[in-house]
């Protein structure tokens, strides 16, 4: 796994399956966004290749995404997974654009299959990487090239379900490191509202209630999947046991 972009050239993607992870919040936006029925969301790296790509898809396409955590104007979204309801994007094109989780999620088309990972389906996404059969590969987006606290705790919970699902795994000490930290935080997810940075930057800037959406585990059994260059919802599935 890599806890940084600055990781992405080194860590292996051919032949794997892979999981781009910006809990904070482009990947918990995008989950929430498929749950929803969206059509595809293509992650795009800047705001002129969004308007440029929307351009090509008419009328079906919204154009979305964020800089420094703030909407971008003339979007016609931002990036609150509150925002993406069925009402605004069911049977849509998302055209994203996001600070560091479209960079991520652009890295992880390198991967023989994709998938989309947040607190929120982080329980579906390890089986779903299960049930791939390959070697497995996390990307956390962070912060501007720096290392993200909830990311890291994300990609733990990922390696601790691929546990808990029965994969015979053998981590790098990345994952591993990752695996303890998820461990710590799993049963206090709230604390990172204190304890990560873009936590606080995020609650200070009025969007607590992000947050709140952000940080809960496992309420979603969608595993937005990438095909040709784009994500599209998965085949969501069914999930037993209780959730926390
Ligand atoms: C990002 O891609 O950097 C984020 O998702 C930032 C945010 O909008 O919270």
């Amino acid at each position: 796994m890599a806890f940084t972009p600055a990781e992405f050239a080194s860590v292996p993607l051919a032949g794997r399956s892979a999981a781009v992870v910006d809990v904070l919040r482009a990947t918990t936006t995008v989950v929430a966004a498929c749950a929803a029925g969206c059509r595809q969301v293509i992650p795009v790296a800047d705001p002129a290749s969004a308007l440029a790509r929307a351009r090509a898809f008419g009328a079906e396409a919204l154009v979305a995404g964020e800089r420094n955590g703030e909407p971008i104007p003339g979007f016609d979204l931002g990036n609150s997974p509150l925002e993406y309801t069925a009402e605004r994007v069911r049977g849509r094109t998302l055209i994203l654009t996001t600070t560091n989780g479209t960079a991520a999620m652009l890295a992880a088309g390198a991967a023989d299959a994709g998938a989309v990972a947040a607190l929120t389906n982080v329980e579906a996404v390890a089986r779903w990487a299960l049930a791939q059969g390959r070697d497995f590969t996390i990307l956390c987006s962070g912060e501007k090239g720096g290392f993200s606290l909830e990311d890291a705790v994300c990609a733990g919970l990922l390696v601790e379900g691929l546990a808990e699902a029965g994969a015979a795994l053998d981590t790098s000490d990345a994952a591993v490191a990752a695996r303890r930290v998820g461990e710590h935080y799993r049963s206090r997810l709230g604390r990172l509202l204190e304890d990560a940075a873009w936590a606080r930057n995020l609650d200070r800037a009025g969007r607590r209630a992000d947050i709140h959406v952000c940080l809960a585990l496992s309420t979603s059994d969608e595993v937005p999947v990438f095909e040709a260059g784009a994500i599209v919802p998965g085949h969501r599935p069914v999930i037993s046991g209780t959730r926390p």
